[in-house]
């Protein structure tokens, strides 16, 4: 193939070999050959459709660019940095294998809209697929919520142990969060399916063509309204990646939570041999990696947010090469954030409780002096008062190094005259829990509603996700 320039007419000179290099983006824009071919098929029908092409080229160009399709799938295709990007590689090629009809296959297009449409299809089409990735989460956290319901363990707040909870209920704050992030990325999904094809190089195009078309085509809802924001526009690459971001926000805070359990100093959790590695030379050891990449992974997907919006925020309309610098944080941040749900659920999934460890976190502390102080208020103390004697009886036990439970009902009298038999039934973990009642609260009860409506979510969430594919 001769590599001269698809736009070489008003130059003397051929491009510098190393700023042919740097200014390339094939080594990266490749991977949205499909969406390119794609695009190109749609456009080429339409312009055929308006009559702007004839019949007979259209013809041609469709059944080249599906021969081209075939020999990228196939590892056949060679791609030239000399041709810059995805779309020339494509294009020159075409020209290359059907003659003068591939040439016409650029008419009323710019490659600042084509760029837009393939980025548009790819990023719709990758939301997907994180979507039915975070599902596969969403089912391992509450496969294990329900595998371990009845386990006690403390709640946290400051890290200091707070008040019992379920360790379900610990999980299923993370279903709620990741359940969120699937519905960001619906929201995501929304902003990104818009046509912008049609805009041309800024200013739209002198030629009669039918955009709606196109978009019916490539299954678009809507189409950009204005062909300056059409090319200019980043907004779904942005909010992808901050729907990414949050996503990893939520995994790198369990991952903080599942190395802090399986150290030896909390003791909860052991995490399954085959997600661990060991240490070359301290034999002992067994490294919760996993979720510490993950954590990691995370200040590299925030990076890439960051630096997106600081190369869009100060461009003029419309296109600038600066947008180029959209596609490897993009992609980098789509292969991230793929892997890191896929071991997630893996990592999830093959983790073993050690729940008389968590018990005795509850047992052998004071998580349960706000329920000594609710029992005096059930008895009419005012609250205020009850927190007094609770945390008066908490100071003078740890003065003795006892727990509550280790009490007489005569030493509890020695604080109040409200305290009766009932007081070590209403200070047991099992008791603290199953008393938060509240809706939302940490009671079996409440989680089992949880865990119900969460299979409901997840049924309809992959309901959702069957009918967008
Ligand atoms: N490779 C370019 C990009 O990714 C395609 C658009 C190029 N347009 C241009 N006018 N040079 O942004």
């Amino acid at each position: 193939m001769e590599n001269k320039k698809l736009w070489a007419g008003r130059f003397e000179k051929s491009t510098d070999e190393m700023i042919n290099e740097f200014q390339a983006s094939i080594n990266f824009d490749k991977r949205m050959y499909h969406e390119d071919i794609e695009g190109s098929i749609a456009h080429a029908k339409m312009l055929a459709a308006q009559n702007i092409i004839s019949a007979d080229d259209c013809k041609k160009i469709v059944d080249g660019l599906k021969n081209i399709l075939e020999k990228i799938d196939h590892d056949e295709f060679n791609f030239s940095v000399d041709l810059e990007d995805i779309h020339m590689n494509i294009e020159k090629s075409l020209t290359d294998s059907i003659g003068e009809a591939g040439g016409r296959l650029h008419t009323a297009r710019s490659r600042n809209d084509q760029v837009a449409l393939d980025t548009h299809l790819y990023v719709r089409r990758q939301v997907v697929e994180v979507q039915k990735l975070i599902v596969e989460v969403e089912k391992a956290l509450v496969n294990a919520a329900e595998k371990y319901r009845s386990v006690i363990m403390p709640g946290y707040t400051h890290l200091q142990r707070a008040q019992p909870i379920l360790l379900a209920h610990h999980l299923m704050a993370y279903f709620s969060m990741l359940s969120r992030d699937l519905d960001r990325f619906k929201g995501v999904y929304d902003r990104a399916d818009i046509m912008p094809l049609g805009a041309g190089a800024l200013a739209g195009t002198t030629f009669p063509i039918d955009r709606q078309r196109v978009a019916n085509d490539l299954n678009f809802k809507n189409i950009y309204n204005n062909s300056l924001d059409a090319v200019s526009d980043r907004d779904y690459i942005l909010e992808f990646m901050s729907a990414a971001s949050i996503l990893m926000i939520h995994l790198s805070r369990l991952s903080e939570e599942l190395i802090l359990w399986c150290s030896r100093e909390f003791s909860f959790i052991e995490l399954d041999d085959a997600h661990c590695t060991g240490s070359s030379m301290m034999p002992q050891k067994k490294n919760p990696d996993v979720p510490e990449l993950v954590r990691g992974k995370t200040g590299r997907v925030i990076g890439h947010l960051m630096a997106m919006l600081t190369t869009v925020k100060a461009l003029p309309l419309a296109y600038n090469k600066d947008l180029q610098e959209d596609k490897e944080g993009l992609f980098d941040v789509i292969d991230t954030i793929k892997f890191s749900l896929a071991v997630y659920a893996e990592i999830i999934n093959g983790i073993k409780v050690n729940e008389s460890n968590m018990l005795k976190a509850v047992e052998e502390d004071f998580s349960n002096a706000t329920d000594l102080a609710d029992y005096l208020v059930k008895k009419n103390l005012p609250f205020r008062e009850a927190h007094a004697v609770s945390g008066k009886i908490v100071h003078d036990c740890i003065a003795k190094n006892i727990y509550l439970k280790d009490m007489t009902l005569d030493d509890f009298k020695k604080y109040s005259d409200l305290f009766a038999e009932d007081i070590h039934e209403a200070i047991k973990p099992e008791t603290c829990v199953a008393n938060r009642n509240s809706f939302g609260g940490t009671a079996y009860h409440q989680v089992e509603m949880q865990i119900i409506s969460a299979r409901e979510i997840i049924f309809s969430q992959e309901n959702f996700i069957e009918k967008v594919n």
